[in-house]
């Protein structure tokens, strides 16, 4: 038995000799040293011994296991430290070399186009509707009706307007002027509100018209407002988004829910007035369309209008931002293409 420990000791130790990397050594440790390993097979034939010879030989595989252990993680530490210096090479790393930048990414300019109104709004002390006054799935109900447009307006032909299969009156919103519907029927005078959002329309797409677009729409309702009160605010509120350098006019117009109706120009930003192909000659772009609330539609949310009156006004934000910004085709708001998008960091 002594022998027979002693040769596998040698063995060993030439099996740790041998190991040249980590995973071998470990190999080699399992084969000596492990449970099933050869000194633990060996330790079992000791209880057959007589007294004395198990002490001698026990003592003996005690002494050989630990010189084992101890070459062993010599050894170790030896491969380990080479194998650690070879990966630390390998994975060097130059702290001087510049670090790579995630590139930052901005609002949409339909975005930052409405927030801009918005705010204008928002200091002229008008507030944004309640968003559940202001849904993008309408009924004909607030999208025609209320706004007193004839059932037989061309506006509510399917050419025009999109009906859904949700019921037999339920359309996409072609208009944000149904907010103004929601909020007189859950706000009693005075009211002020301005009402953000996506409208669509049943178009032939082209560079000026998208089959959806964004408006706002806004509402001013208390006693006492005058035809005066609606120029003053919309006139401030050009005056800040285009500079006051910019001339505008009002212009008589129709709408269905207001009387009178007018619509707003300002002058052409291409040709200052003079006359081109953007502004068809006139010298002038139409910009927003405005006018005293309709007694009819006051009435029917219930509103008396020999008490109240008001005005309403709706702008086409994608119109706004390319008269501002001179963007010649409204599908490049929705191409996604950032070498446009880029522009308006
Ligand atoms: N809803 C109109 C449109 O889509 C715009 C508009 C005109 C809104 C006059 C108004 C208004 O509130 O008073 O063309």
């Amino acid at each position: 038995m002594k022998e027979q420990l002693e040769k596998i000791y040698s063995d060993a130790i030439k099996d740790i000799e041998n190991a040249s990397t980590v995973k071998d050594l470990e190999e080699v440790k399992g084969k000596y040293l492990s449970r099933k390993g050869e000194f633990n097979e060996i330790k079992k034939g000791l209880k057959d011994l007589s007294p004395e010879d198990k002490r001698i030989v026990g003592s003996l595989a005690n002494e050989i296991t630990q010189k084992l252990e101890s070459s062993i993680s010599e050894k170790f530490h030896t491969l380990y430290e080479a194998e650690l210096n070879k990966k630390l090479e390998r994975e060097r790393i130059d702290v001087t070399l510049p670090g790579q930048f995630i590139p930052k990414g901005h609002v949409h300019p339909l975005t930052s186009t409405t927030n801009e109104i918005v705010s204008i709004f928002q200091s002229l002390g008008f507030s944004v509707a309640p968003f559940s006054d202001s849904p993008e799935v309408e009924t004909e109900y607030f999208n025609f009706d209320m706004l007193n447009v004839p059932k037989d307006h061309p506006a509510r032909d399917m050419q025009d307007t999109f009906y859904t299969n949700a019921g037999e009156n339920v359309v996409l919103r072609s208009q944000t002027s149904g907010a103004q519907i929601h909020v007189m029927e859950n706000q009693k005078p005075p009211i002020r509100i301005i009402a953000p959002g996506r409208v669509y329309r049943n178009e032939n797409i082209n560079s000026r018209k998208n089959n959806f677009f964004h408006q706002i729409e806004g509402l001013y309702v208390d006693k006492d407002i005058t035809f005066g009160d609606l120029k003053g605010v919309l006139n401030e509120f050009i005056r800040i988004y285009f500079g006051a350098s910019r001339p505008t006019r009002f212009r008589n117009s129709f709408f269905p829910f207001t009387e009178p109706s007018a619509e707003v120009d300002v002058q052409c930003i291409m040709c200052e007035g003079k006359g081109c192909r953007t502004c068809s000659g006139t010298g002038w772009l139409e910009v927003l369309g405005c006018g005293m609330v309709d007694p009819n539609v006051l009435k029917g949310v219930g509103i008396d209008p020999d008490v109240y009156s008001g005005f309403a006004f709706g702008m086409g934000v994608e119109r706004l931002a390319m008269l501002k910004y001179a963007v010649d085709d409204i599908r490049l708001f929705f191409n996604n293409d950032v070498r446009f998008l880029e522009q308006f960091k």
